[in-house]
């Protein structure tokens, strides 16, 4: 009830002072007025309200009067390039708040700043500000937030800041300030928030903040800060977030920090810190958060951390931890990371970490663990990491691995483990990297690695694995290292290694493989590190330049155009017979479906013309569709082809149209999907009776449907996908008319180690505009679509140039509701009305310019989904 009151209160101060002073003083807005004319872009059409002939207190944007003076100035994020120079300091005696983040204002700070004794709020972050702090500023002591954070200050903290005695936020993070903290910030004692994090300030930290009783936001990481955690650290509280991680801390974690009892995260690692972990870490009951890495703690990892039941994540890696790993852990049931990797831990691994059902990364490499492998830990089915690598682990792989159907990463090498490769791990479809390399197993590779269409990496070097290479391993088209050596393999190279188009290291030495290598080699472009040395292999020498600085020592004997071979003889008429004859038997039944499946498209083509890009032919059940990608240049792109199928296959949702399979051929190639009986959402809206039928609860739900068709894609998929070309002609509509999100073709895999960085692709009107300067793709560009649509389904229409009004306006009262509603419905009531105000305010806070200040399409979705009055509705 504090909203309508507040908004009354408003509502009657400004009735008032129209009654008194209709105009804003003049001189402050004419002093405003020439701040303004000093701006680099003048024709910023958000300020375009500030003129001469209009009333600065009613018309002009982010001004907020009060008796007829101006009081507040926000303009965040408006893209003004300027500086502060020629802001009129002396000409706003009634200012109390002034925020001008998120622009691009450069220059120093002028000490002048320090005239405006009435500021309260004072907000400059994430701009181009540089040179020191002015002292000046220690003048304004009514403030009560002063936020300098993300410029690029320099020079010292002044010590005199300690006389705002009225500040509850002091943010001063990711500039380059140096020198140390002064004393005096311990007397603001009303301070709750405090971030100094990312300067270059050393020294200790002084004991004095530990005055900062109502502090609940302690922030000093990434500096570089030297001597003892203060214990006064202790007396803070009310903290709820410790980071100080990344400096040069050293001395023990004070035990005080048991006391803090409402904190929830706490970072000390990338320190020097000694000692024991404190037992006391155990009573934090609210802890969610413990990050100790890389310091040099000793001794045991306290039992006691197993009563911090709200933990989520704890990294103690990295440090010189000793003992054995508690059993009370497994009290941790909300732990999602656990992290102990890099000690020095010895003892088995407690079979009731099963517990943990929430564990999603379990890392327990390089310590001293022994026994065997718990199979408990195949209960933990959102595991998608688990890193066991040199240890000295026994036994064999737990068959219960077979659940872990999340699993991404799996790391066991250097142990003693042996046995075969269980047939159970064929449900591990998800697996990108497999590592079981410097073991004792034995066996067969199993064949079902070839099911493993994710992993990139594949290292199963080092063991005893013994018969052939199975073929199977040529369909994991997107393996980039592929290491069998030191095994006892023998039998030829499997010719469908040479499908794995991604190759770049390729290890298959120390091995009794024999025959010739595949002489298709030649066409691994990406291929870049090969070991071939000590097998029984022999022929010509593949001609592909990885092979110029092959290890290929210890053979039967090569022969090639490269130095210290012998050219080849031209092989015999005999085996070239044999090889004809072979390739008509493989291809007679290849070109004749090719040849049927051709003709087949054919017949439908003439009959279909209605689309000159995506032919979608339909069968007489009505169940699939396929899209044949055209034999122009940029069609038949082959990458594009494959980010569609890529993209694809390893995505299931109700929102997500789904891929049965595909056929690819020098001139065409086709996808073919589930068929979407309504077809594509812009020929609905185009359409007068089709778009009518689409009713405002059908089309909330398609909104509803793209949003968390991406959010899934965002979130859920690993690597992340971006769509990057998200427009009403790619949203498909079923029977039901739920939306499925189609057409793949440019869509990006965010893998972290890539380059994410790509030509400008997608659908006019529709893309993020940073996309124009940088190519850097980000989930923010379909979340700058994402809005782009929304607008559109509920206008019936693209919006065109209005999108950029909408962008731009901080409450959508600027622009009349009803024109943004399709006037071929009728117009929405009540609910329905608050739900659609409700998404345009949404979707227009997707078009903002900025890509960080967009919303998440999780946090888009959460709120689609937690809309009540649709689901009352519906
Ligand atoms: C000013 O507006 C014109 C036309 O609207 C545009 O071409 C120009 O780039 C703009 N200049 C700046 C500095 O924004
Ligand atoms: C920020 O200011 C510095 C000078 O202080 C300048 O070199 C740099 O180009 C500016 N950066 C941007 C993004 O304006
Ligand atoms: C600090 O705040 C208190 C209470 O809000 C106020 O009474 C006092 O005047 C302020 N101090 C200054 C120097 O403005
Ligand atoms: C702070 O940085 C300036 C250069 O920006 C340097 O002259 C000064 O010595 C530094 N002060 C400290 C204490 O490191
Ligand atoms: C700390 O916060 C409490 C509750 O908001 C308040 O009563 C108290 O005055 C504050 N202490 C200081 C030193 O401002
Ligand atoms: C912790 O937080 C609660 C609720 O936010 C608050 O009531 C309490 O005063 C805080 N401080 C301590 C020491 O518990
Ligand atoms: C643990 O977290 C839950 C939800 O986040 C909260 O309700 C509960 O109070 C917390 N437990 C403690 C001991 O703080
Ligand atoms: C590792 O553990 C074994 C017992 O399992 C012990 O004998 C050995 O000393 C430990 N090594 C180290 C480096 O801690
Ligand atoms: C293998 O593990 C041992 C300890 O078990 C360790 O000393 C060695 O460095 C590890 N080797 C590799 C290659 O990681
Ligand atoms: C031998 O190598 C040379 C240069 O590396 C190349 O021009 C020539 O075509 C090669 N001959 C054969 C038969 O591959």
């Amino acid at each position: 009830m504090m909203v309508p009151t507040i908004f009354f209160f408003l509502q009657f101060s400004t009735l008032l002072y129209f009654f008194t002073v209709s105009f804003a003083s003049i001189e402050e807005a004419t002093a405003l007025l020439k701040w303004k004319a000093t701006f680099h872009n003048q024709n910023n059409s958000l300020l375009a309200s500030w003129t001469l002939i209009t009333d600065a207190c009613r018309d002009w944007y982010g001004i907020i009067c009060f008796n007829g003076r101006i009081n507040r100035l926000n303009i965040a994020n408006v893209g003004v390039t300027g500086t502060l120079y020629d802001f009129p300091f002396s000409s706003l005696p009634f200012l109390e708040y002034v925020d001008l983040s998120m622009n691009q204002l450069s220059g120093t700070i002028p000490p002048e700043l320090g005239k405006i004794k009435s500021l309260e709020v004072l907000t400059l972050g994430s701009n181009n500000l540089s040179g020191p702090i002015p002292i000046t500023l220690c003048d304004l002591t009514k403030l009560e937030i002063l936020n300098l954070y993300s410029n690029q200050l320099s020079g010292p903290i002044p010590s005199e800041l300690g006389n705002l005695k009225n500040l509850t936020g002091l943010a001063l993070s990711d500039n380059q300030l140096n020198g140390s903290i002064p004393i005096t910030l311990g007397d603001l004692i009303k301070l709750k928030v405090l971030n100094l994090y990312s300067n270059q300030l050393s020294g200790p930290v002084p004991s004095e903040l530990g005055n900062l009783e109502n502090l609940t936001y302690l922030a000093l990481s990434d500096n570089q800060l030297s001597g003892s955690i203060p214990i006064s650290v202790g007396d803070l509280t009310n903290l709820k977030r410790l980071y100080l991680h990344s400096n040069q801390f050293s001395g023990p974690i004070p035990g005080e920090l048991g006391n803090l009892k409402n904190l929830t995260g706490i970072t000390l690692s990338y320190n020097q810190l000694s000692g024991s972990i404190p037992i006391t870490l155990g009573d934090l009951t609210k802890l969610k958060r413990l990050y100790l890495s890389s310091n040099q703690l000793s001794g045991p990892i306290p039992s006691e951390l197993g009563n911090s039941k709200n933990l989520t994540d704890m990294d103690l890696s990295a440090n010189q931890l000793t003992g054995s790993i508690p059993i009370s852990l497994a009290q941790l049931t909300e732990l999602k990371k656990l992290y102990l990797s890099s000690n020095q831990l010895s003892g088995p691994i407690p079979s009731d970490l099963g517990k943990c059902k929430n564990l999603i990364d379990l890392r327990l490499g390089r310590n001293n663990i022994s026994g065997s492998i718990p199979p408990e830990i195949g209960n933990v089915q959102r595991l998608q990491g688990l890193f066991l690598s040199s240890n000295h682990l026994i036994g064999q792989i737990p068959k219960e691995f077979g659940k872990l159907t999340s699993l991404v990463k799996l790391t066991v090498q250097n142990n003693s483990i042996s046995g075969n490769i269980p047939e159970e791990l064929r449900s591990l479809t998800k697996l990108e990297t497999l590592d079981l390399s410097n073991n004792r197993l034995n066996g067969s590779i199993p064949t079902c690695i070839g099911d493993f269409m994710h992993l990139f990496q594949l290292n199963l070097s080092n063991n005893k694995f013994g018969q052939k290479i199975p073929k199977e391993i040529g369909r994991i088209t997107h393996l980039i290292v592929l290491d069998l050596s030191h095994n006892l393999l023998d039998g030829e190279i499997p010719v469908q290694l040479t499908s794995l188009l991604d190759l770049s290291n390729l290890n298959l030495s120390h091995n009794g493989l024999s025959g010739c290598i595949p002489e298709k080699f030649e066409s691994l472009t990406s291929l870049q590190d090969v070991v071939l040395s000590y097998n029984e292999l022999e022929g010509p020498i593949p001609n592909n330049k990885a092979f110029i600085n092959a290890s290929l020592e210890g053979n039967k004997g090569f022969c090639g155009n490269l130095t210290g071979f012998q050219p080849c003889e031209k092989p015999s008429s005999h085996t070239i017979a044999k090889r004809r004859k072979l390739i008509l038997i493989i291809l007679l039944p290849v070109v004749g479906a090719l040849v049927l499946l051709c003709v087949l498209f054919g017949v439908l083509f003439m009959f279909d013309k209605r689309r000159p890009k995506d032919v979608e032919s339909r069968n007489d059940d009505g169940t699939i569709a396929v899209k044949r990608l055209h034999s122009s240049v940029e069609n038949t792109n082959p990458k594009s082809f494959m980010n569609e199928i890529r993209a694809l296959t390893g995505i299931k949702h109700r929102n997500i149209v789904n891929l049965y399979g595909y056929c690819s051929h020098a001139q065409h190639s086709f996808l073919v999907y589930e068929y979407a009986e309504r077809g594509s959402l812009s020929s609905i809206l185009t359409n007068e009776t089709e778009s009518k039928k689409l009713d405002w609860l059908k089309r909330v739900n398609i909104i509803k449907g793209v949003g968390f068709a991406l959010s899934y894609m965002h979130q859920d998929c690993s690597p992340p996908i971006v769509h990057r070309d998200i427009s009403s002609s790619n949203v498909l509509l079923d029977s039901k008319d739920e939306a499925r999100v189609s057409d793949f073709g440019i869509a990006k895999l965010l893998r972290p180690d890539s380059s994410n960085c790509t030509a400008l692709a997608g659908t006019y009107g529709y893309v993020a505009p940073e996309l124009a300067y940088t190519l850097k793709v980000t989930p923010m560009c379909d979340v700058y679509s994402f809005g782009v649509l929304a607008l559109e389904i509920i206008k019936g229409k693209h919006l065109g140039e209005y999108i950029t009004v909408l962008a731009n306006s901080t409450t959508i009262d600027h622009v009349q509701f009803s024109d943004l509603l399709d006037e071929r419905l009728p117009y929405p009531e009540d609910e329905l009305k608050e739900v659609l105000v409700f998404i345009i305010k949404l979707a227009s806070s997707c078009l903002v310019e900025t890509p960080k200040s967009r919303p998440t399409m999780q946090f888009i979705s959460h709120k689609l989904s937690t809309m009540f009055h649709v689901h009352q509705l519906m």
